[in-house]
């Protein structure tokens, strides 16, 4: 199999279609086969519930090429469980979950060609999304869905790759207590786009949200979870009381790889005011698009934080950090856990 001539050690975070994307329709209360497309376009009603009330929910996986030239992803069965929890609460029908991985490896095997070579730095990006394609008029929810996964070659999410990143803390929240911030719904980075482009602007990589019933405790970025390593070299791992916070794949699974690696590991509520007073050597944003990426520093009004051991680069723990769970990823060091999924 020929790869595509691209430029892959210079990818951007950017979209372009690839040969094939996946399916299926939901019609008459049941799901349909589905299967690969050529066509990159939809074409719906002007009355479509995606168009009028925002029915749409979405998931973010990654497929890497080993070193053996095998073809891999990740724990697909968490983003087909986390995208069934999203469906339940915007009242969108549940796409079936052994379907789903069914589907990311008919869409990951089509498009091989595009998948980034071994060592290049970049991965494949892989998108399912489902969207509302039936009528709604009154608010109600639409009786007809489209389940789509597209997949694009990838290169850093942050603009200068492993740099340390800057993070602000906007005036906005991003996720109300009992709204939508456990789940991937495009709504809630619709709402979030303002501050992010504000902080973008302000030479910010990210906003770093604060829970907004007490704003008084970190809960995460826009795209990210937020992890920290304390002085004591703990991987501390702020916890919502009001369960606004994704569940991050990636974060749960480096909770599972520092117990591997005996790094010891307190998932808590976290103050920001902690944050403020210095109590963390190292911060880095994590999740599919961003990997694990070093937080330089938190800068806000009256508040100017560095993180002495990632301020310069990827730090101690969470180097070690990412070093096994891409090493698991990119099938360099054993998987112990049985995460990673052969598709070539
Ligand atoms: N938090 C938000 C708001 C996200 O959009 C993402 C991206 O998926 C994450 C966290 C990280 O989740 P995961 O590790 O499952 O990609
Ligand atoms: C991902 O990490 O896959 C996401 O969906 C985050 C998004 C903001 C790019």
């Amino acid at each position: 199999m020929q790869k595509k001539d691209l430029d892959w050690g210079n990818l951007s975070f950017t979209y372009q279609p690839t040969d094939y994307s996946y399916a299926c329709n939901y019609r008459n209360g049941a799901w349909e086969e589905g299967g690969l497309t050529a066509d990159h376009n939809i074409t719906l009603s002007e009355d479509a519930g995606i168009y009028q009330y925002c029915q749409e929910i979405f998931e973010g996986m990654k497929a890497y090429t080993t070193e053996d030239g095998s073809i891999v992803v990740f724990r697909p069965d968490l983003n087909a469980q986390r995208m069934a929890d999203s469906a339940r609460r915007m009242v969108m029908p549940p796409f079936p979950e052994d379907k789903f991985v069914d589907a990311v490896k008919q869409v990951v095997a089509a498009n091989e060609a595009w998948v980034p070579p071994f060592g290049s730095g970049a991965t494949l990006y892989i998108r399912p999304f489902m969207i509302a394609t039936g009528n709604v008029l009154g608010l109600g929810a639409a009786s007809e869905y489209q389940f789509r996964i597209f997949v694009t070659p990838v290169g850093p999410y942050f603009k200068g790759g492993e740099k340390a990143v800057k993070l602000t803390v906007p005036a906005y929240d991003r996720a109300a207590p009992m709204g939508t911030g456990n789940i991937k719904a495009g709504l809630n980075y619709g709402m979030s786009l303002y501050p992010t482009l504000q902080a973008h602007d302000n030479g910010y990589a990210e906003n770093l949200y604060l829970d907004s019933k007490s704003r008084t405790y970190v809960e995460e970025t826009g795209g990210t979870n937020v992890l920290f390593v304390d002085r004591q070299g703990r991987l501390v791992v702020p916890q919502s009381a009001t369960d606004s916070i994704l569940p991050s794949i990636t974060r749960r699974s480096l909770v599972e790889v520092a117990n591997y690696l005996g790094i010891e590991v307190d998932e808590r509520p976290v103050r920001f005011d902690e944050v403020v007073a210095g109590d963390f050597a190292e911060c880095g944003c994590v999740g599919t698009a961003a990997v694990i990426s070093p937080v330089a520093k938190v800068e806000a009004e009256g508040v100017d934080v560095t993180f002495p051991d990632s301020a310069n680069g990827i730090g101690p723990v969470f180097g070690r950090l990412r070093d096994t769970l891409v090493g698991i990823q990119t099938c360099k060091i054993d998987d112990p856990f049985g995460w990673v999924v052969k598709i070539v």
